[in-house]
């Protein structure tokens, strides 16, 4: 949404919902941009919940000195409840205007921009988002700040465990993170070469689940990874692994969670370099009338994406993938 061009002074800039890599080079974008155009911009602390307590301080380009390469936020994050109330907001908007803020960056996922819309709406505060969750589940964008590092970390790790798998002819059930998204699992099974990839955007009932497996081991490849995401249809990894050593007692399948693990780290070179673009767009965007919207890259090209899109539509899991995923893996 493109409004009336606003003159900014002093902008506001958060990071919220869970974590992931590349965010303090999106922050780093943003201070730094934002000082280029003679703007004073104020970090909050902690997200929505920092907002409503007022912990923001003013940051300067020294600020984000060293930041580039180091995971995690170093505005903090956190999920909030009280900003999901008429209160909760009222607060938050009462300490921005202690501090005169008359423009927000918000970094995250679909919770914040979520967020971030109603208070638009509510509070008329123009705001601008950054796409930072390892979920990659933001419609309007090809990449999310942080989900190239979490491929890449469930990759490492899927390497260590095919090792044992291999010595021991185990059947391993891998679990990435992805609440309501197979996009983890999808890459990190494609890039670790997995025997199959369970998501929640196809259902694969547990007897196919072992017909495939036994197609594999018809052909001296014993040993079995099978990576699941955690918001799967047919259950986690530990329960799938359960099913199948009661009925399969032949199977005794390992169970391996990589959990948080994902989320931490130094940003990949792709993180650091879509972050930096996307912070600086940010700024850009905002300082040109475009509110209420979300910094995508689509194609490589930087684009921006109307909240209400980018929290609202599917972003559709490429099905050619898996099936390329299903042949690769026979
Ligand atoms: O949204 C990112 C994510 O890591 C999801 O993949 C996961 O389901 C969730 O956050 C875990 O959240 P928390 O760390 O708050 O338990």
């Amino acid at each position: 949404m493109t409004e009336q061009k606003k003159e900014f002074r002093r902008l506001g800039l958060f990071s919220s919902g869970g974590d992931a890599p590349g965010m303090n080079a999106a922050i780093r974008a943003v201070v730094r941009t934002s000082s280029f155009y003679g703007l004073h911009i104020y970090g909050i602390y902690r997200g929505f919940e920092g907002m409503i307590d007022g912990q923001i301080e003013r940051l300067d380009k020294g600020h984000v000195a060293n930041i580039i390469q180091r995971g995690g936020t170093v505005l903090k994050t956190a999920r909030s409840e009280r900003f999901r109330t008429p209160e909760g907001r009222k607060a938050a908007y009462d300490s921005l205007m202690v501090h005169d803020i008359d423009g927000l960056v918000a970094i995250g996922g679909n919770g914040t921009f979520t967020g971030a819309k109603i208070f638009y709406e509510e509070y008329g505060i123009p705001i601008i988002g950054v796409p930072g969750t390892i979920d990659n589940d933001l419609y309007g964008t090809d990449y999310t700040i942080g989900f190239d590092t979490a491929v890449n970390t469930a990759i490492e790790a899927v390497d260590k465990i095919r090792d044992t798998a291999e010595a021991h002819n185990r059947l391993f059930f891998v679990e990435v993170m992805g609440r309501d998204t197979g996009y983890i699992a999808l890459n990190t099974g494609i890039g670790s070469g997995a025997g199959a990839i369970l998501i929640p955007e196809s259902k694969v009932d547990v007897e196919e689940l072992i017909k495939h497996l036994e197609k594999t081991a018809k052909r001296q490849k014993l040993f079995s990874l099978v990576i699941v995401a955690e918001g799967n249809e047919n259950g986690n990894a530990q329960t799938l692994a359960n099913e199948i050593k009661s009925r399969w007692p032949e199977y005794d399948p390992k169970v391996t969670i990589i959990g948080h693990m994902q989320r931490g780290g130094a940003p990949s070179a792709l993180d650091r370099l879509i972050a930096s673009r996307m912070g600086y767009k940010a700024v850009e965007a905002l300082l040109a009338g475009h509110y209420n919207q979300m910094v995508g890259i689509q194609n490589n090209e930087i684009v921006l994406v109307p909240f209400d899109d980018a929290i609202h539509k599917t972003k559709s899991i490429d099905q050619d993938l898996l099936r390329m995923a299903e042949i690769l893996s026979l």
